[in-house]
């Protein structure tokens, strides 16, 4: 379907997809905190904001919260594979909102989205990935003059952002998201951690107990996920190329090892690098009979598909989102969603409680942005450490937890250095 202000699947799913939106958002407090704050103070108000998010039930709800103070905002898909239709339709019927998304949309869809988010002159933009900056960098260079700055999600998307500001070609301000403490800690660690394994089992419906997983880096995100799989009993492997990530996973418990080793032993394998070709051709060739590939970073990148498609004999789709490579030797690999990350495109994300936090930094960053900007440089910058701890406050709250305070002599023991043995 496609009609001048957005372009979805069907409209006919909005009402479960609203029934979604109205679910996730009992578990978003500290959200509904703030939009009830946005509709009284209306710190949007006028400014037209582009958002390239995947777009899942949580992100209605920051999209609801960004209307709510006044905000006019255009969003679009962050990944071809993880749009939630009936929530696109429901954001479009129910809240009026403008959306260019279809899940398993091509490449050309994807881009022609992203360009029609630009096409209504957006002031703001609110990345997952940087693809909306990358583009109005490379290719609308008109339009970027009036962008005053922007918010960036995740892990890929600020680095790709850190290396245009030293390369000195950032045009704009930017917020950090993801580098905020309630941001990572929490949505990069449990958030993909759970959200991966969701979307492992609704594809291959497989036991975890066992087997042997491979987890392919331990950052945030590979930390959060070979926790999960130890503690529903695989035996986990994590491969690593930084010394320091390396040392914590042996000390947490996990064997580590260099890949062409691991490559071998695995029977799931699960990148969450940020980088290129971890998963590499002759790691493919080191692999047992029907060993399972997938991927839970930004990128379809982290495997090598190309050199996979290559090296296959046959390939056939033998269930949803899930690919058979029929290797030399009858060997057998399967693929599960493209390459493309196993949560979103499997299963719905990381649960609403996490990316409470997470779209609440991105609200009070956008916030941040405007009441900012003109003191800004054309730089990533953090989200500012008042936001963070406010938020850590406010969802602690909503769990029902107190804590501690310091006492006076507390305070003041820890601004000296006098006392000592
Ligand atoms: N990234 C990971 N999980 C998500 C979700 N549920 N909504 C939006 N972005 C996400």
């Amino acid at each position: 379907m496609s009609r001048e202000k957005a372009d979805i699947k069907d409209l006919g799913l909005a009402k479960v997809g609203q029934e979604r939106i109205e679910w996730a958002d009992k578990d978003m407090p500290v959200l509904k905190l703030i939009r009830e704050r946005f509709e009284k103070e209306r710190p949007l108000k006028g400014v037209t904001m582009a958002a390239c998010l995947h777009v899942t039930a949580e992100t209605a709800n920051l999209m609801r919260t960004l209307q709510a103070g006044g905000a006019r905002v255009a969003l679009c898909a962050s990944n071809p594979l993880s749009t939630q239709d009936d929530v696109a339709a429901s954001l479009l019927k129910d809240y009026g909102l403008t959306v260019f998304a279809i899940k398993g949309e091509d490449r050309e869809t994807y881009y022609r989205h992203l360009n029609q988010t630009i096409d209504l002159h957006p002031i703001m933009t609110m990345d997952d990935g940087a693809d909306l900056v990358s583009l109005l960098h490379a290719n609308r260079k008109k339009e970027v003059s009036r962008v005053i700055g922007g918010t960036e999600e995740t892990t890929t998307g600020v680095i790709r952002l850190k290396s245009l500001a030293d390369q000195k070609k950032l045009l704009y301000p930017i917020v950090a998201v993801n580098d905020a403490e309630t941001k990572h800690f929490f949505d990069n660690r449990y958030g993909t951690g759970q959200s991966t394994m969701d979307g492992i089992i609704r594809a291959t419906g497989m036991l975890i107990a066992g087997k042997t997983v491979v987890v392919v880096g331990y950052g945030w995100c590979g930390r959060g996920f070979a926790t999960k799989a130890k503690g529903m009993g695989a035996n986990v492997i994590v491969t690593e190329v930084d010394a320091v990530k390396a040392l914590e996973a042996a000390m947490d418990g996990f064997m580590v090892m260099p890949m062409n080793m691991a490559a071998k032993m695995g029977d799931l394998f699960v990148t969450l690098t940020g980088d290129i070709n971890v998963i590499d051709k002759e790691h493919f060739k080191l692999m047992k009979d029907g060993a399972i590939v997938c991927n839970s970073g930004h990128f379809n990148a982290e495997i090598n598909i190309p050199a996979l498609e290559k090296m296959a004999k046959s390939k056939k789709r033998v269930k949803y989102l899930v690919d058979e490579y029929i290797l030399p030797g009858q060997k057998r690999i399967y693929l599960l969603a493209e390459g493309r990350l196993i949560n979103l495109a499997a299963a719905e994300g990381h649960p609403a409680a996490v990316m409470d936090m997470s779209f609440a930094n991105q609200a009070l960053s956008a916030e941040y942005m405007i009441k900012n900007y003109k003191k800004l440089e054309k730089r990533v910058y953090p989200v500012p450490m008042e936001i963070d701890k406010n938020i850590a406050d406010l969802k602690l709250k909503a769990m029902g937890i107190t804590i501690d305070k310091l006492t006076a002599e507390q305070k003041k023991y820890l601004s000296s250095w006098e006392m000592g043995t």
